[in-house]
């Protein structure tokens, strides 16, 4: 059974970024699979205030509502995070979300450029990152793609598929975008494709030490 937790970055519960999110998880649709979709908006929380009262403890000081959501990542094998452009960058929730995510990381305590995250003792984690623009340059998407994979990243996840849906403005377009909605899909089963070559793995190591 793999667990995977997908997040919505973006406050239109109906929007593109949601439609596209969903449109991942309908590759997910099988016994094998426990899929929690999630909007930020309805958590509240915090920005972090840099305190790094979490310094190498895994645990944020900041006593609301992430601390719903801290549970949820770990005990996930994968995650897909989508979140609209808002100026050339990810939304203000996406963004705390994912600042709230450092006390996932730990830091050698002489050299704090080599860091590990607690995502990174288990086993192999994977993510999947959806992108939603207006405009249809993937340009005027600014940095929004590359701050959630970067982040994931860093936060221990392998990212293997990074959407860009371009052209989408009104709420729920996406549904109409045969293109974005092939991406989203797709995006999803690469991530479950992933998760079943671990899987394999895992089954041909043990055999493997039984032998
Ligand atoms: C505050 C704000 C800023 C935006 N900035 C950009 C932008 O820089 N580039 C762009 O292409 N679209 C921009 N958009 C458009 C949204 O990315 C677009 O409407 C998207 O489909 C919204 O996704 P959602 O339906 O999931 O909320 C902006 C929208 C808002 C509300």
């Amino acid at each position: 059974m793999f667990n995977i937790l997908c997040i919505v970055g973006s406050r239109r519960k109906n929007g593109n970024t949601a439609t596209l999110v969903k449109e991942a998880m309908k590759a997910f649709d099988t016994e094998k699979v426990q899929a929690e979709l999630i909007f930020l908006d309805d958590y509240s929380f915090e920005s972090c205030n840099g305190c790094n009262g979490c310094q190498n403890s895994f645990t944020c000081v900041i006593d609301d509502d992430m601390q719903k959501i801290y549970p949820k990542i770990l005990a996930s094998d994968a995650v897909v995070l989508g979140s609209p452009t808002y100026f050339y960058n990810i939304t203000a929730e996406t963004k705390a979300f994912i600042d709230r995510c450092f006390c996932l990381d730990f830091f050698d305590e002489d050299d704090r450029s080599v860091w590990i995250s607690i995502n990174d003792t288990g086993k192999q984690k994977y993510a999947a990152v959806i992108s939603v623009a207006e405009q249809h340059s993937e340009k005027d998407m600014g940095v929004t793609p590359e701050v959630m994979k970067n982040s994931l990243e860093s936060l221990g996840y392998r990212v293997v598929d990074v959407v860009k849906a371009l052209g989408l403005f009104s709420a729920g377009e996406a549904a109409h975008d045969t293109t974005a909605l092939q991406d989203a899909y797709n995006a999803g089963e690469k991530l479950l494709r992933t998760l079943r070559l671990r899987r394999k793995i895992e089954i041909l190591m043990q055999n493997k030490k039984s032998e």
